[in-house]
């Protein structure tokens, strides 16, 4: 039984998955359908109709209402039933669930908890995604492993060295300590690793054309329970940024992931990578979108099997944790006071 934090924003698809199908997607085991109304808006209703539970999401659009495929009960864009057949009498409590959606950063946030304090201003951003100064590619595995593994994962690159060699991971990486601070009162994890001389993995190599050995920050910055940031920079060794802030040396890519719980046992595992050089070079995005779901593929292998190990263990087994972990484990800790804070119901299996 894992409690998931419900009064939280979760990404649920790209702005570019919805359209004028009925599309489902499950979230923190909900099923929902989402569509966009003849205007544009991207509706998100409980895929589950009220008469016989058939899921609207086989259904059909008529105009901006859903006809469940069944008996043809009728649903508003509210969730409302505006017909029922063989009745002109529509009961009080025909109507199913809608949930708050908000568009940003080309991402589809719905709130799935209580509908009060659904807050837009609360959704925590990624602006180069949308952004035209820069350059992005980006996709979704579906991933069958709690979503805890997959905050662990990436919390921790020194695994880069190990898992993803030849392709991200080099020596530096594992070799070098990292900082972590954690923003309380904002509940924001913050971990970074500066490598002033290390070897260029053929992930930045190939995309930015920089020959010989790099100065390479990572910087990454976990907003729980959803969205990871990694602010990556890249440059000829010994090359720092302008005391002003201005870096025109630097080679700057932004990593996003969303981490959406599907059920207690899996999970939507949004990446993006955002740059800000070579931004018309469609080759430099076809090799970085093919090497950045490689890489994500690989975690996605080895948590699929963590997952499987999780669950054969007995019960009380003791994990070691080490240094490289102490971001990881401030996640579990906020991720844990957000779910018993906000009053977090238990998801059955
Ligand atoms: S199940 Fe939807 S109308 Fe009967
Ligand atoms: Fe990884």
């Amino acid at each position: 039984m894992a409690a998931f934090a419900r009064n939280q924003w979760y990404v649920a698809a790209y702005g570019r998955e919805i359209g004028r199908e009925l599309f489902s997607r499950t979230v923190l085991g909900e099923p929902i359908v989402f569509y966009r109304t003849e205007s544009g808006d991207v509706v998100a209703l409980a895929d589950r109709c009220v008469h016989r539970r058939y899921p609207l999401s086989e259904s059909r659009l008529d105009g901006d209402k859903i006809v469940c495929g069944y008996h043809g009960f009728t649903y508003d864009s509210g969730g409302s039933c505006v017909f029922v057949p063989g009745q002109a009498r529509i009961p009080r409590t025909a109507r199913v669930p809608s949930y708050p959606v908000v568009e940003q950063d080309s991402f589809v946030w719905v709130w799935i908890g209580e509908r009060e304090p659904a807050d837009a201003a609360t959704i925590p951003r990624a602006p180069w995604l949308a952004d035209p100064a820069c350059t992005t590619v980006s996709g979704m595995e579906p991933l069958a492993a709690r979503y805890e593994l997959l905050v662990d994962n990436l919390l921790d690159l020194s695994h880069e060295t190990y898992l993803h060699g030849g392709y991200i991971g080099t020596p530096e990486v594992a070799n070098t300590p990292i900082t972590t601070e954690v923003d309380e009162d904002r509940g924001i994890i913050y971990v970074s690793r500066h490598m002033a001389d290390a070897e260029c993995p053929s992930f930045y190599a190939k995309s930015t054309g920089i020959e010989g050995r790099i100065t390479r920050w990572q910087d990454i910055e976990y907003h729980p329970p959803c969205l990871y940031l990694l602010h990556s920079r890249i440059a000829p060794v010994g090359v720092v940024p302008n005391a002003d802030g201005t870096d025109p040396d630097g080679f700057h890519v932004e990593v996003v992931y969303a981490i959406t719980p599907e059920t207690e046992h899996s999970t939507h595992d949004f990446w993006a990578v955002a740059r800000d050089f070579a931004l018309d070079d469609t080759g430099v995005s076809d090799f970085l979108a093919e090497n950045n779901r490689t890489v994500v593929l690989q975690d996605v292998r080895a948590l699929d099997v963590l997952e499987r190990v999780i669950e054969a263990e007995p019960e009380g087994y003791q994990e070691l944790s080490v240094n490289i972990d102490t971001g990881g484990l401030a996640a579990r800790r906020i991720l844990k006071r957000l779910a018993a804070g906000e009053g977090a119901q238990v998801v059955p299996s």
